[in-house]
């Protein structure tokens, strides 16, 4: 047989996971990943060990448990005045990762140009390369990390299948407001593209902003696949569950794709979700004041270090420059500050198809006070 040759050959073991076996290994305080230390609602657990009792362990329906999908319309409608149809326009998926990969291959065809704004999520470009497609990169340069809307506007063109767009940002924190979400539109408008709005971080949104999202924007909603995750939503990363939004005709294809990706998410799950959701609006309600106080906590302990914060107006990230402590470029920096001082952070360099010289590195600050002291304790030793 000849040698494999790779469909993905310039894609490694994300950084998320490298760091996190460099933190294990050296004993590192873990804010890198994005996952948070706390555990999911106490009445969600008891919800999940109700259904492990009731003989709902066989196949989900394909697009997503009914009482979940319904759930979920009630409260795009009730949040974002947004009225999705939950048996053609709303699909649960494993994640809001599989979501992305789905909606991308759905629409993206070989030799298609897809936008990213770097920094980027990582899962987007491997998805479009399996597509066939070509990712254009357009930066956001820090410190605001704003749309440069000259570079996004030169790189639309008729080769333009799919942008991709994520607010609340990860890693940079900031978001877009519902006159970005305008003026994307309207740039959009003599463009034949979709659009793919990531908006995971939907409740991590502070100093009382509000999210806004693609949904509701009249033109954009219309060709626009939009993504969430449970995970994020209810401290779960690890189950592993989100879903996306998006008009029939999207929907239609993004689940020729999902139902032979997943074909159907964790039963019991969505079961255990569909009776929280509908029982607790309150939980995600309160999401923004309770991460607002993770980040100010946070914030109030890097003060007493040589890190300069950058302002995070959602996420749980923090990213902080290391300028007055050190000269080495990002990776090498966080490489060094997880063996030596064991505080494991993520380099921004590595959202970036052409990074810029900025020593920047992103702190995940939804952790315990005992976690956030810790870090703080080998930080202000730098
Ligand atoms: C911007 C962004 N999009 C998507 C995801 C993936 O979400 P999920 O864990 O639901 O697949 C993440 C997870 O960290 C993320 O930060």
């Amino acid at each position: 047989m000849k040698p494999l040759e790779s469909k993905l050959p310039s894609v490694g073991t994300t950084i998320f996971t490298v760091m996190t076996q460099l933190a294990n290994e050296h004993g590192a305080v873990n804010l890198s990943q994005g996952f948070p230390n706390f555990e999911p609602p106490a009445g969600l657990i008891e919800r999940v060990e109700h259904y492990l009792h009731t003989r709902c362990h066989q196949y989900a329906p394909m697009p997503g448990s009914v009482p979940l999908r319904a759930a979920i319309a009630g409260k795009l409608r009730d949040l974002y005045g947004v009225r999705a149809n939950p048996d053609s326009e709303i699909t649960v998926t494993s994640g809001a990762t599989e979501a992305i990969f789905c909606a991308i291959q759905a629409v993206v065809r070989r030799d298609d140009e897809v936008i990213v704004l770097d920094p980027c999520y990582d899962s987007y470009e491997p998805s479009v390369t399996l597509a066939g497609g070509r990712v254009v990169h357009v930066p956001l340069a820090p410190p605001a990390f704003a749309i440069d809307w000259d570079r996004l506007e030169s790189a639309l063109s008729a080769r333009t299948r799919l942008v991709i767009v994520n607010t609340p940002h990860n890693p940079a924190g900031t978001l877009l407001t519902a006159a970005d979400l305008d003026q994307l539109a309207a740039l959009l408008r003599r463009y034949d593209c979709y659009v793919l709005s990531d908006e995971v971080y939907e409740h991590v949104v502070f100093d009382g902003r509000a999210h806004a999202t693609a949904l509701a924007q009249a033109e954009l909603g219309p060709r626009c696949f939009a993504v969430f995750s449970f995970g994020k939503t209810y401290h779960a990363t690890g189950w592993k569950l989100g879903y996306c939004v998006a008009p029939p005709e999207l929907t239609a294809e993004l689940r020729r794709v999902h139902q032979y990706v997943q074909f159907a998410s964790t039963s019991v799950l969505q079961l255990a979700l569909a009776d929280y959701m509908r029982e607790h609006p309150e939980h995600h309600l309160g999401l923004p004041a309770f991460y607002e106080e993770r980040r100010d906590y946070f914030n109030r302990l890097l003060a007493d270090t040589k890190l300069t914060i950058r302002p995070s107006a959602g996420t749980y990230f923090q990213l902080a420059d290391y300028g007055a402590i050190s000269d080495l470029p990002d990776v090498e920096f966080a490489r060094w500050l997880t063996i030596e001082h064991g505080v494991a952070t993520i380099p921004i360099s590595v959202f970036y198809r052409e990074p810029p010289a900025a020593r920047l590195v992103r702190f995940c600050f939804a952790k315990e006070d005992a976690t956030l002291d810790e870090a703080a304790r080998r930080l202000r030793a730098l």
